[in-house]
């Protein structure tokens, strides 16, 4: 039977490191609330000017490509999963093909756009095109630059504090061997609580949104003209540029959608928590993972977690650990890997792989 595998795993964090008291410096937070409530104790922030999602995204790129044993050439198919892209259009999957110097036009490149859950996503779409025999080489990548697009004052500090940048890439090639690759991937969504955890501007919704959240909001609009809907001043003036997040209501549903979605998988498979090697949860907060981690009987050896260094990365946080994890030896060959995640959207998934 055709599945598809993880060929080459990379990853990339830019090297500036941010502590938690150098943001304390620029608004009223502290070490001590950070790291109790979220687990993260510093993060990187990319090169203002000089590196961006894509620069860094091609950068873990590289490496997974290297890691696969192909060549740039070789790589049929681009999926490329961010929030904070360097364009609001075109996508981040061409201007990787182009960063990588990839000049043939025989490829796809497709854009995801799921936060949180975009990496799983992302392997999930790989894995089918490998399956059906459309594509022999996808190169996956997840890649975030959250610090040039977050509020440095008090009024940001709930979200501000836990995102960082960095990216993380795998080539998905397929396999025949009996005990090795994916062995499935589970994908949900509910748009009930979109605007629970969101970055609303610039965008066409004209206050769209209102009769769901039933919050009425001034973005300006009594004056502006059809061109400024998108994007106008008193947005700008008013800080509604920044992404809007309710932490307690999103960690409820974490802790529930995690278990569910990791349990679904295992059920698919004929498998048990404690068949699980390695559980690679997205690092949205420390302590959603651990958690999830006593819910599911695991040990801390089974568990990897990297938030303390890096915040959460977005949709480079699953590849970047799972690098992390291989890197260090933690994951071994035959091993079985859970990756599972839940974010914006929301959207959540889960996937089980043989390594
Ligand atoms: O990856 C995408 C999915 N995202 C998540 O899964 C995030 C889930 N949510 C969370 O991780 C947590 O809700 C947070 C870490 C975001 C926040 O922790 P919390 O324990 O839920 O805090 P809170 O938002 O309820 O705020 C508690 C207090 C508030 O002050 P008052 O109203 O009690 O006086 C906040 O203003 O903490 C205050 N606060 C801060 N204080 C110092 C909020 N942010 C900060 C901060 N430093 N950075």
């Amino acid at each position: 039977m055709l599945r598809s595998k993880i060929a080459g795993i990379g990853s990339y964090v830019p090297e500036k490191v941010v502590t938690n008291d150098d943001l304390s410096k620029v608004m009223d937070t502290n070490d001590e609330w950070i790291q109790e409530r979220t687990g993260i104790k510093e993060r990187r922030y990319g090169k203002k000017h000089e590196e961006t999602t894509t620069t860094i995204g091609a950068r873990a790129a590289e490496i997974a490509i290297e890691r696969a044993g192909i060549q740039k050439e070789d790589v049929d198919f681009i999926i490329f999963a961010t929030l904070s892209p360097d364009y609001y259009f075109p996508g981040c999957g061409v201007l990787l093909q182009r960063e990588l110097g990839i000049t043939k036009t025989e490829i796809g490149a497709l854009d995801i756009r799921n936060q949180c859950s975009g990496f799983v996503y992302g392997l999930s779409v790989a894995d089918q095109f490998v399956r059906s025999g459309m594509y022999k080489n996808v190169l996956l990548v997840g890649s975030e630059m959250h610090s040039m697009g977050l509020d440095f004052t008090t009024r940001g500090r709930n979200v501000t504090v836990i995102f960082g940048d960095g990216a993380g890439a795998v080539v998905v090639q397929p396999t025949e061997e009996e005990n090795e690759g994916v062995l499935t991937t589970c994908l949900h969504s509910d748009g009930t609580y979109a605007e629970k955890l969101a970055f609303l501007n610039p965008g066409s919704h004209g206050g769209y949104h209102e009769k769901y959240t039933g919050e009425e909001t001034d973005y300006g609009y009594s004056d502006a003209e059809y061109g400024e809907i998108f994007l106008n001043k008193h947005m700008v003036e008013n800080a509604q540029i920044y992404p809007h997040m309710e932490g307690q209501f999103v960690f409820k549903l974490a802790v529930q959608k995690f278990p569910e979605v990791i349990k679904e998988a295992l059920d698919k498979t004929g498998l048990g928590a404690e068949d699980i090697d390695m559980f690679i949860p997205h690092q949205a907060n420390l302590r959603i993972s651990q958690f999830v981690q006593k819910r599911l009987g695991l040990s801390d050896d089974q568990v990897w977690n990297n938030i303390q260094k890096y915040g959460n990365t977005t949709a480079a946080s699953i590849p970047v650990a799972l690098c992390e994890a291989v890197e260090n030896g933690a994951v071994k060959k035959g091993d079985l890997v859970c990756l599972a995640a839940f974010g914006s959207g929301f959207t959540w998934g889960s996937a089980l792989l043989r390594w």
